[in-house]
């Protein structure tokens, strides 16, 4: 014990040394995954709780290892101790307690504050051109048509899109103090980085810029009260996705995807990052799935039916709708004009859209009302 005097293990040290500890499939140290949920030091035993993407975590004893093999690089270090817990609280594998969804480690992730917004939706895909936007949009109108209280936050900032599908790209964000007062559009809020850059202008990201730029866009957007804050992400499992679970207690994410095969391969990874990131998945949209024939009103499966729906199922979490591939969309995205769809509901265009909302709303209201999923919007730092 001499050798070590003055340096004792301290949680603090443990917690430091975790962060080089990554998850082996997300390349992400577990920290940053928010997947440490607590860590205990007494008498130089190392107690590690940790919380799985999935009851069957594979990848278990390689974690394991590696925790441990990192921990005894600390002085002081009698033992070490890994207990492992399945996300939600749900089933465990391994003997561990489970924590309430939300439960960060102290000190490992600050939040940012929005205590008017009742809930935040990330749309994603891990893959581009799906539809991503186009479906963030259609959501967040038919819920402002709903009467809901929505912002959409364009957190795309690679290739913002939705200044653009709104028709608002000529439009700037207010300036009060150092707050950024949103655009309103089609009854929405929305902020995009579109708003502030050329639509020629390209923008070199590297990692730390992307945390700071979506973190201002949650914080220092005067978002007001809102009842769903919308939030269409990039395509892929970067940085993005990572900020935010981190920035914020997120509702839920809403997964794209299209009926390709490998489309729907990309959404289960997907799926499986935000699981990893401790973000429910509160459902998988099928877009571009069918197309009805103008004239004849007959539906075509052009890549084959059931594929979302099914691998929803294989991924346990629910099928939130099916949206059409159709001329009428695509025209209004690139013209700015989302009521067109509700308005006009070509070939019932809009009850499919209608569907989809109502699935989305009912997955929200459902994690708001019961007890373990319920995430309080009002974060301390
Ligand atoms: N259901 C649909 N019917 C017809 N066109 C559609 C449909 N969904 C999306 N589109 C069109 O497909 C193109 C790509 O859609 P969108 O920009 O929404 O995809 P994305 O996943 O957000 O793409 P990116 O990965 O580049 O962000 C757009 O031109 C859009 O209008
Ligand atoms: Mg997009």
């Amino acid at each position: 014990m001499g050798l070590f005097k003055g340096k004792l293990v301290t949680r603090e040290r443990v917690v430091d040394v975790l962060r080089t500890v990554n998850d082996p499939e997300l390349h992400q140290d577990l920290v940053s995954l928010n997947m440490v949920r607590d860590v205990t030091v007494a008498d130089g035993e190392v107690r590690v709780h940790v919380e799985l993407t999935t009851p069957a975590c594979p990848l278990k004893d390689r974690i394991r290892s590696d925790i441990e093999a990192a921990v005894r690089t600390l002085g002081g270090v009698r033992g070490v101790a890994v207990e492992f817990s399945a996300p939600g609280g749900g089933q465990t594998c391994g003997h561990a307690h489970s924590l309430a969804a939300g439960h960060q480690v102290p000190g490992v992730a600050e939040q940012v504050s929005l205590p008017d917004v009742r809930s935040v939706v990330a749309v994603g895909a891990g893959k581009g051109g799906v539809g991503k936007s186009t479906i963030s949009v259609l959501a967040a109108v038919g819920l402002a048509r709903r009467g809901a209280k929505v912002g959409l936050l364009d957190a795309d900032v690679y290739g913002p899109s939705i200044p653009k599908m709104l028709g608002v790209e000529d439009q700037r964000p207010g300036l009060v103090g150092d707050r950024i007062h949103p655009v309103r559009a089609h009854g929405l809020k929305v902020m995009s980085i579109g708003f502030l850059i050329g639509p020629q202008q390209a923008v070199v990201w590297r990692g730390p810029m992307i945390h700071g730029t979506i973190r201002q866009f949650l914080g220092q957007v005067e978002w007001g009260e809102l009842d769903y804050l919308i939030v269409d992400l990039p395509p892929g499992t970067g940085d993005v996705p990572l900020t935010l679970s981190q920035s914020i207690p997120m509702t839920g994410a809403v997964v794209v995807c299209t009926p390709q095969d490998v489309a729907l391969l990309d959404a289960v990874r997907a799926a499986r990052m935000y699981q990893q990131l401790n973000v429910e998945v509160l459902g998988v949209v099928e877009n571009m799935s069918y197309f009805i024939a103008p004239d004849t009103g007959q539906a075509y499966d052009l890549f084959g039916k059931g594929g979302a729906e099914r691998a929803a199922a294989g991924l346990g979490v629910p099928f939130l709708g099916s949206i059409p591939v159709n001329v009428a969309i695509r025209i209004s995205g690139d013209a700015g004009t989302p009521e067109d769809i509700f308005e006009g509901n070509p070939e019932g265009v809009a009850m499919a859209i209608d569907g989809m909302v109502t699935a989305i709303v009912a997955q929200v209201v459902s994690r708001q009302s019961s007890p373990e999923t319920r995430v309080s919007l009002t974060v301390h730092p």
